[in-house]
């Protein structure tokens, strides 16, 4: 291929002028356009692209989505071989590092780990403010938020040293603060975290832990939301990632960026979905309701939660994966009523043109929140069970942004659409 082939002719029709931009990875730099002018003194032609559906904002080494083929892969290891032989935090290790570690850097990793899992003492004083039903993901964007207050040297973000450091206390302080915001919940009192169990152990041990004097890990649950959280992990440039790079792009502490991350997170159309999905089920009540639902949602009157993806146009592997994890759970905790409304319109959507023809498949969210409904979990917890491993997927984010010579502060264009000047008119005379 001669190298004039990796280039890309565009014909100003306003003007005759011609101009070859080079075609670098599939991309033209959007700074190429600003050449392209009508007068001299023009700004330059932009792009216009609302919800970055055809821009890249970076370049990236951490996740692969191959969105027609229904691939995922961290750092090239596929999804699947990382939910069946991994665990989170080795994954959260390869998300951060960009390699699988060795037996030495992984021990060192997980007692790291282990050593930063308490919070300090005023985020509960924090906590005692929320109003006994406040949602669990409002109360971690803010408890999340708390924390910069806490480590005002996590704003030397340039500071490698003290950066895997931040990283260390966030991926090891997410799941105690998780625990906390569902104990407040509750009405009961606080679990502080046991050094001697694993990161999933403690999780749950803080979680649901009550007056016995050791609470028993069950093992296969133990391993099932292992397995959620390695599936949940990272998901390249999603809302929420994208929300952590934009607010880090500003230099503003890891704590700040990640708030940020989990407040995109929390919407429904993003990590609030698994939420969505068990409320949708639940309004659906029967099988017999579906068509009159799946009806609904080709009207455009709703959305049926847990389908579609802007990158998958193929079955979501997690979802695969999920579905199977589904059975083994239920197997310790009986089966969930609603399982056999999600199968059937699952088998439903999947053979109705309306969701075949616009390639709209199961995606993460569709299965995981019936497995977390029978492990006890309220819905409000839900999307706070997918911030919790993400946070290791928005610091491997936020650290490539930093180390980006590419990338400064994230400050798109506009089209501006609004009103020419106009003269302030006093409001007597309005
Ligand atoms: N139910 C019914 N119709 C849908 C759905 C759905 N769940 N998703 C997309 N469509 C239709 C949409 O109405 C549009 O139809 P038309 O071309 O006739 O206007 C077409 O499919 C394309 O949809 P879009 O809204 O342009 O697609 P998008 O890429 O902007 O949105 C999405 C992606 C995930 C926000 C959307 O599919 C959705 O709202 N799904 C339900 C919420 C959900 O499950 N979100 C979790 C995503 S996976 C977890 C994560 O990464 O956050």
């Amino acid at each position: 291929m001669s190298d004039n082939e990796d280039t890309l002719t565009i014909r100003d029709n306003r003007t005759g002028n011609e101009f070859t931009l080079p075609i670098t990875d599939g991309t033209i730099n959007a700074m190429e356009f600003r050449q392209i002018k009508e007068k001299e003194d023009d700004f330059g032609l932009m792009v216009y692209d609302p919800a970055f559906k055809n821009t890249a904002s970076c370049r990236s080494a951490v996740t692969l989505i191959d969105g027609d083929k229904g691939i995922l892969r961290y750092r090239g290891y596929p999804i699947e071989q990382l939910a069946e032989h991994s665990t989170f935090l080795e994954v959260a290790y390869l998300l951060i590092h960009g390699d699988l570690p060795n037996q030495v850097d992984h021990d060192a990793w997980v007692h790291d780990i282990t050593i930063h899992t308490y919070v300090h003492q005023f985020v509960l004083r924090a906590m005692d403010g929320f109003k006994w039903d406040a949602h669990a993901m409002g109360k971690m964007v803010s408890l999340l938020g708390s924390l910069s207050t806490f480590y005002p040297d996590s704003k030397n973000v340039r500071d490698p040293a003290l950066r895997h450091e931040h990283i260390v206390k966030i991926i090891a302080k997410m799941p105690t603060m998780a625990a906390w915001c569902f104990r407040h919940s509750q009405g009961r009192p606080y679990v502080y975290p046991d050094n001697d169990l694993d990161y999933v152990g403690n999780f749950l041990n803080m979680l649901f832990r009550m007056a016995e004097p050791r609470y028993e890990v069950n093992p296969v649950l133990r391993k099932a939301l292992d397995v959620l959280f390695i599936l949940h992990a990272d998901h390249e440039q999603n809302c929420s990632a994208n929300a952590a790079r934009a607010v880090g792009s500003s230099e503003a502490d890891p704590y700040c960026s990640l708030a940020a991350a989990t407040a995109a997170l929390y919407g429904p159309l993003h990590g609030g979905a698994n939420e969505a999905v068990l409320r949708m089920l639940r309004e659906i009540g029967d099988v017999k309701n579906i068509p009159a639902f799946v009806d609904n949602c080709k009207n455009g009157e709703q959305r049926l939660m847990g389908f579609g993806h802007r990158v998958y146009k193929n079955y979501d592997p997690r979802a695969r994966i999920i579905k199977g994890l589904a059975h083994e759970v239920f197997e310790i905790t009986g089966n969930n009523p609603l399982l056999e409304i999600a199968l059937e319109l699952e088998k439903i959507a999947l053979n109705d043109e309306y969701f075949v023809k616009r390639k709209l498949y199961p995606n993460v969210d569709f299965y995981s929140g019936l497995i977390y409904q029978s492990m006890g979990f309220p819905v409000e917890m839900f999307p706070v069970l997918f911030a919790i491993p993400r946070a290791a997927g928005w610091l491997a984010q936020w650290s490539e942004m930093l180390a980006d010579d590419a990338q400064k502060i994230a400050r798109p264009r506009q089209i501006y659409v609004g009103a020419g000047e106009r003269s302030y008119i006093p409001i007597d005379k309005r």
